[in-house]
């Protein structure tokens, strides 16, 4: 079983576009696939089709220690959820101690899939911190528009002082180009620059700039759902063949 955080302290990079695209790509390919959202703001829960605030209960009340994980999974079509809610941000503030620890401990018997994916919040918190104590690697989704080391240098030094401090096996493997525009001059030099700095993490598929992939959500579809003939499908289909390479 591989468990993968998705994870950039950066908002709107497409973590989460990555995950629910990634994850129903690994599902037509044949794969047994969990997606966890720990994101307060719930966005994979959304875009899989799921109200979040019409939900009783969340991965939160798994990590309270309040319900076996199997009381909350949704089963999407044989994709399976363990949803976020809104309340999720409130685990910050929760006495407990070793925290970080929750989702590890909670799901500590997992073991019926061949890829659990977890969305992660734009921050390195507490939600963050579970989700690579209990992950084996790191995916960063890398908006190629900009120029965002500095960010993507907080992430390192988080996933560093995870290795140490919480989950030795923790390594960032895979750097996600996202929203590529082979137009913009600025696009190609953070490949090249990413290519230089971090060598050999940057997947080879590039995932172009797609309007569809930005629409799915509102339906609660993924890309293959709603446009199986966009390139924001082509890309994700693409991209996690080189996963199952890279991941064999
Ligand atoms: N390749 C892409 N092309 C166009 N829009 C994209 C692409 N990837 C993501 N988006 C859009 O950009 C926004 C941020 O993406 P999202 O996946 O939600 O980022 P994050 O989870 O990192 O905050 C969303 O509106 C999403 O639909
Ligand atoms: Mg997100």
């Amino acid at each position: 079983m591989k468990i993968i955080a998705i994870s950039n302290n950066k908002g709107g990079v497409g973590k989460t576009t990555s995950t629910v695209n990634i994850a129903a790509a690994l599902q037509i390919l044949g794969k047994k696939v969990l997606v966890i959202d720990m994101d307060h703001q719930a966005q994979s829960t959304y875009h899989l089709g799921v109200q979040s605030n019409k939900l009783k209960r969340s991965i939160y009340d798994v990590l309270k220690g309040e319900l076996p994980y199997g009381d909350i999974m949704i089963d999407r079509n044989g994709m399976h959820l363990l949803p976020a809610s809104p309340d999720l941000k409130g685990l910050e503030f929760l006495p407990i101690p070793a925290k970080e620890f929750l989702l590890r401990d909670a799901l500590a018997d997992l073991d019926d899939y061949d890829y659990t994916l977890i969305d992660c919040p734009p921050s390195l918190g507490v939600l963050t911190l579970n989700a690579l104590t209990f992950a084996q690697e790191i995916y960063v989704p890398l908006q190629v528009q900009f120029l965002p080391f500095h960010g993507m240098y907080n992430l390192f030094e988080a996933a560093e002082m995870v290795k140490k401090r919480l989950n030795k096996s923790i390594e960032i493997t895979g750097i996600i180009a996202t929203m590529y525009n082979a137009n913009k001059t600025i696009n190609r030099e953070v490949l090249e620059e990413t290519k230089k700095r971090l060598p050999g993490k940057l997947f080879e598929t590039l995932i172009r700039e797609n309007v569809s992939l930005q629409e799915a959500p509102s339906w609660g579809k993924t890309i293959f759902e709603y446009k199986p003939d966009s390139s924001g499908a082509i890309d994700y289909m693409e991209l996690t063949k080189e996963i199952l390479v890279r991941s064999a």
